[in-house]
């Protein structure tokens, strides 16, 4: 049998931290190494010889892990959502600088959120409207959620290839009607034990059509969680979402 594959987790006593480290310890093929929060300094990651380091924190924090991981040649696993361009723009520049590394930032390790995703693209060309629900715990720092974009991203993408128009526009005057990304408008609702749920909401003359997903557990996102640990250091480059690896 190969050797077990040495994992470091950033953000080891976080909500998604803690499912992670069971996971990992679960997972005969992964050895746990290095456990990082706040307040602890990254170079356990290289002093435990780590291969691949899982953040779950926050936008800020895991540009900080990525600095430091992907020059030291470790393969990362993000599922920290809410970067801005910005950010998104020094972590493209991350991996240009270090071609050989693997990165994959995935807004949503769960396999029914990329399902969920997929029938979206898949909707898209054949309504005239479609506006996003999406419902997180009251704490979550940023909104739109990171899948709720993504949801948005594909959606816009597969009207745009099927050559269809962009969405029916609603009224300007309205209130309360939510962000735009992508053409998309998106609610976010956020509440006490709420953990990570979605509607997409379809709609043409005299049809509705509702797809959606709902995380109940962390336990939810692991399988994903797992399955980009394990390839990811064979996979150089920046992937973006969990569908390139299923
Ligand atoms: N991709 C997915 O499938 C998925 C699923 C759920 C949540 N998320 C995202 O994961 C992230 C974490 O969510 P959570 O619910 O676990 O949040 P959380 O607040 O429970 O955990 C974040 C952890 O990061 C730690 N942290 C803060 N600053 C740090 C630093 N400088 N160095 C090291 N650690 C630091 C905190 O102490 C905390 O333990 C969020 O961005 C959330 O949106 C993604």
């Amino acid at each position: 049998m190969s050797e077990a594959i040495r994992v470091g987790v950033v953000g080891a006593r976080g909500r998604m931290g803690q499912a992670v480290l069971q996971a990992v310890g679960d997972a005969p093929d992964m050895n746990l190494v290095a456990a990082v929060d706040l307040g602890d300094s990254l170079s356990a990651l290289t002093d435990s010889k780590a291969q691949v380091v899982v953040d779950f924190t926050n936008a800020e924090v895991a540009v900080k892990t990525l600095e430091f991981a992907l020059p030291a040649g470790l393969a990362c696993v993000v599922g920290t959502t809410g970067f801005d361009d910005s950010q998104m723009s020094t972590i493209r520049s991350l991996i240009e600088a270090n071609p050989n590394v693997g990165l994959v930032i995935a807004p949503n390790f769960s396999i029914g959120a990329v399902l969920m995703m997929s029938a979206a693209a898949e909707a898209a060309p054949h309504f005239d409207s479609v506006e996003i629900i999406e419902y997180h715990r009251k704490e979550k720092l940023d909104s739109p959620s990171g899948t709720s974009k993504a949801t948005a991203e594909f959606i816009a993408q597969a009207r745009s290839k099927a050559g269809k128009p962009g969405f029916l526009p609603t009224s300007a005057e309205a209130k309360a009607r939510g962000e735009s990304v992508a053409g998309v408008t998106i609610h976010s609702v956020r509440g006490e034990g709420m953990v990570a749920h979605q509607e997409v909401v379809f709609s043409r003359d005299g049809e509705r059509y509702t797809i959606r997903h709902d995380s109940f557990d962390r336990e939810s996102f692991m399988p994903g969680v797992l399955l980009a640990v394990r390839t990811i250091m064979n996979r150089p480059g920046l992937t973006l979402g969990l569908q390139p690896l299923l």
